[in-house]
């Protein structure tokens, strides 16, 4: 009984130590990607990047700005609705015009936009982890900032 006990004792001991080697890390997608020409993207919302990277990419006649698809009021994805051309979200009902505007629901703001910058062979390189804000109420408003929309 008690060889038993020293042997599980030790068993488990050798158990962590070989747990130590797979430490739990959590494994997420790159924030920063490319996401190719201007070109690549017709006119209004364009959806490519909404399951692998959670971006719509946002394009008119001499512009392109990369939403981010998180609503601001609890963080769920919003959908894009073609027909009414707004985004509403799912979980409490916030729409948001085509730019990301909200003007219905509770989202206290529009979606942010992320970081873009043009790249030397022409693609856009987009980085998630450095948002824009529009914060109106804290006299925040990051929309016309460098990086934040491209002139194209
Ligand atoms: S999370 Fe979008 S409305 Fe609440």
């Amino acid at each position: 009984m008690v060889l038993a006990c020293i042997w599980g004792y030790l068993g488990v001991n050798f158990f962590m130590f070989l747990r130590f080697f797979f430490p739990r890390t959590l494994f997420q997608p790159n924030t920063r990607f490319n996401i190719g020409y201007p070109s690549d993207f017709s006119y209004g919302v364009n959806q490519q990047f909404l399951q692998s990277n959670r971006v719509w990419v946002r394009k008119d006649p001499g512009s392109l700005f990369v939403i981010h698809a998180k609503c601001t009021h609890l963080g769920c994805t919003p959908d894009w609705e073609p027909t009414q051309h707004i985004f509403h979200c799912p979980c409490h009902g916030s729409e948001y015009d085509i730019n990301g505007i909200n003007f219905a629901g509770p989202a206290p703001r529009p979606m942010d936009r992320c970081w873009i910058a043009m790249q030397a062979d022409g693609t856009i390189e987009c980085d998630k982890a450095r948002l824009f804000l529009d914060e109106p109420f804290a006299g925040i408003d990051q929309f016309n900032d460098p990086h934040a929309i491209l002139s194209i």
